[in-house]
C-alpha cells in the first residue's frame, strides 16, 4: 500500500482529454442528499468479501476511496468508526465538497480528506486503496468517465483491494428508463433545474393517476412516484431521472468492461441476491446447469428482472465469483432484524413465524436449530454475535450431535434468506441506556445542524429523528448524567435506533 503526496492538479487537468462540466453545474446547483448506505460501506464490503473467502484488508489500517462522494455522508461512518483508517472522498462538485469539508472540520476528523476533483484527474500519484466505493456514479457519467473509473480500479486498487461499483441494470431498469424518457421529453425545453423538477413531478403525478393498473409500465411509475416521499426529493428526481447521462447495463456488458481492465467480478454486496435458491427450486435447478458463473449471473438478472447491482470487483486472480460456503463463517458476526409474530406462531407445535421488515412477507422457521439461532439473535437485541457465541447459546438447547452438525449450514441459509445480517466486527452500539449516555459522534454532529430530521445510526442507516430526540441527542457527549437529560422515553428511543455507543 503506497501513500503518495497529492499531485499537481493543474498538471493533471491539462493532461485530461474530456470534461463533464454539465454534471458539475447540475450538482453545484442542486446538491445530492448525501446519505450513508449500509451496502456501500467499506465494512460491509469487507464482511461479504470475507464470506467469499477473500482476505480483505482490515478496516483498522485500510485506505478507503470514494468516487463521487457528494457531501461525504457515506464516508463519514467509516472514518469515525475506524479512526486508524485513511479516507479520501472526491467529487466533481466543489459545492458538495465544501459541505463535506465543513462537517470534517466541525467533527475535528484527522483521517478523512475531501477533494473537489474530477474522476478523470485521479491518477497513480494518489497511491493505492484497499476499498474503492463508487455508488450511484457509474451509470450517471459519460463513457469516458466510466472508462476512467475502471482504470482507477485497475491501477489504484491495492493487491487485496476491493471495489464496490453500483449501476443501473438491465432488464429491470428498462421500464424505469421508459418513465425517465417521458420525463426527459416532457421537460426538454426547460433550462432551469427548478422548473424541470416541477414539470417532472407534475408529469409523474399524472402518470400515477391515469396509467392503468394493468399497464406494463405501472410498477415503474409507482416506483418513480416513491421518490416524492424521500427527503430532498427534488434533488433526487433531478439527478436520478433528469441528468443527461443515465445508462443501464446488462451484467455481461459490465463484466466485459471489467475484463478489459484486468478486473474481476467477485460477488454482490446484497448477499441474498447471490443465492439462486431464492428464485424457487425449479429456476435454481435450471440455473445450476449453467456452468459459467458470469453467464449464470446474467440469466439470474433475466429471471429476477434485476434493476440495480452492487458489484464487488477485484483484481483478476482466478477466484471463482460468488463461491460461498461455511468455512469463513467463523471470523464473522451475525445479527437479525426480524421479530417474532406471536399471533401466527405456535410454539407447542414448533412453528415460529417471523416478520421480515420492509419485505412484507412472513418467514417461517424450518427447523428447531433454525428457530434457536433466530431466537438467540432476537434476544441479543439486534446486536451482532460471533458464530461461536451463537453456537454456545444454541448448544444449551439440548440438540443432539446430528442437529448441531447442521448449525453452520443453517446460519448460512439464514444469511441467504436475508434473515441474518453479516458483519465484519461486533456491534458498536449499546442496547441499554447508561448512566452517562454517549451518542455516535456523527449523529450528534448531524443533530447540531439546523432543521435536522435524520441522523446516521451505528448500523449506517438514515434514521429519522423527532425534534425532541434532536434536542437530547445534541447533549449526549457522555458527560451528562441520565437524570439531568430529562425524558427517559426519548433516551430509550435513541438507544433502540442504534444511536448510542455508551
Ligand atoms: C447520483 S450522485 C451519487 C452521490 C453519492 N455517491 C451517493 O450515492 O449518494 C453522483 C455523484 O457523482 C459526482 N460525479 C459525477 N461525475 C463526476 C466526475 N467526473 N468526477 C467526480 N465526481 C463526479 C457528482 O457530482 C455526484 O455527487
Amino acid at each position: 500500500m503506497s501513500k503518495s503526496p497529492r499531485p499537481d492538479k493543474q498538471k493533471n487537468a491539462s493532461a485530461s482529454p474530456a470534461r463533464d462540466t454539465a454534471t458539475q453545474e447540475s450538482y453545484d446547483d442542486k446538491p445530492y442528499p448525501s446519505y450513508p448506505y449500509p451496502l456501500s460501506q467499506a465494512e460491509h464490503v469487507a464482511a461479504i468479501a470475507t464470506l467469499l473467502k477473500l482476505k480483505p484488508v482490515p478496516l483498522e489500517k485500510a485506505r478507503v476511496l470514494e468516487l463521487g462522494c457528494a457531501g461525504g455522508g457515506n464516508l463519514f461512518p467509516t472514518a469515525i468508526k475506524y479512526p486508524q483508517s485513511t479516507c479520501l472522498g472526491i467529487d466533481l462538485s466543489p459545492v458538495q465538497i465544501r459541505e463535506a469539508e465543513q462537517h470534517t472540520s466541525a467533527m475535528k476528523l484527522g483521517n478523512i480528506k475531501f477533494e473537489a476533483l474530477d474522476i478523470m484527474d485521479l491518477d497513480s500519484s494518489y497511491g493505492t486503496f484497499d476499498y474503492i466505493i463508487c455508488h450511484g456514479v457509474f451509470s450517471w457519467v459519460p463513457d469516458f468517465v466510466r472508462e476512467r473509473i475502471l482504470e482507477i480500479c485497475e491501477k489504484n486498487l491495492s493487491p487485496r483491494g476491493i471495489a464496490m461499483i453500483t449501476f443501473n441494470t438491465l432488464p429491470g431498469w428498462a421500464s424505469l428508463g421508459a418513465v425517465r424518457d417521458m420525463m426527459m421529453r416532457h421537460t426538454r425545453q426547460s433550462q432551469d433545474n427548478a422548473k424541470k423538477i416541477a414539470q417532472a413531478k407534475s408529469l409523474l403525478s399524472l402518470l400515477y393517476k391515469f396509467v392503468p393498473e394493468k399497464a406494463n409500465i405501472r410498477s415503474a411509475v409507482v416506483q418513480a412516484m416513491e421518490s416524492f416521499n424521500r427527503p430532498n426529493s427534488d434533488s433526487y428526481i433531478l439527478h436520478e431521472y433528469l441528468e443527461h447521462n443515465n445508462k443501464p447495463f446488462f451484467f455481461e456488458e459490465f463484466n466485459d468492461a471489467l475484463t478489459q481492465h484486468n478486473l474481476q467480478y467477485l460477488g454482490d454486496s446484497v448477499l441474498d441476491k447471490m443465492f439462486t435458491g431464492n428464485l424457487g427450486a425449479e429456476a435454481d435447478g435450471l440455473l445450476s446447469q449453467i456452468k459459467d458463473p458470469i453467464k449464470r449471473e446474467q440469466y439470474v438478472d433475466f429471471i429476477s428482472n434485476r434493476q440495480f447491482r452492487w458489484a464487488l470487483v477485484g483484481k483478476q486472480g482466478g477466484q471463482k465469483p460468488g463461491v460461498i460456503d461455511t468455512d469463513s463463517l467463523g471470523s464473522l458476526y451475525f445479527s437479525t432484524h426480524i421479530e417474532r409474530v406471536e399471533a401466527k406462531s405456535d410454539p407447542e407445535k414448533g412453528v415460529f413465524v417471523y416478520a421480515l421488515p420492509g419485505v412484507g412477507i412472513d418467514y417461517t422457521s424450518l427447523t428447531p436449530v433454525m428457530t434457536a439461532i433466530i431466537e438467540t439473535l432476537i434476544a441479543a437485541k439486534k446486536r451482532a454475535l460471533s458464530l461461536s457465541d451463537i453456537r454456545d447459546i444454541v448448544s444449551t438447547c439440548g440438540f443432539d450431535d446430528h442437529a448441531m452438525s447442521l448449525f453452520p449450514n443453517t446460519v448460512l441459509l439464514l444469511c441467504f434468506h436475508a434473515v441474518l445480517d453479516v458483519h465484519i466486527a461486533p456491534s458498536c452500539f449499546t442496547t441499554e441506556v447508561s448512566q452517562k449516555p454517549k451518542a455516535f459522534d456523527l449523529a450528534r454532529h448531524q443533530a447540531s445542524q439546523a432543521d435536522c430530521t435524520w441522523v446516521t445510526s451505528l448500523d449506517n442507516k438514515v434514521t429519522a429523528v423527532s425534534a425532541d430526540e434532536v434536542a437530547i441527542l445534541r447533549q449526549l457527549d457522555g458527560t451528562t448524567p441520565r437524570e439531568a437529560l430529562g425524558s427517559d422515553l426519548v433516551l430509550e428511543s435513541l438507544c433502540a435506533k442504534k444511536l448510542l455507543v455508551g
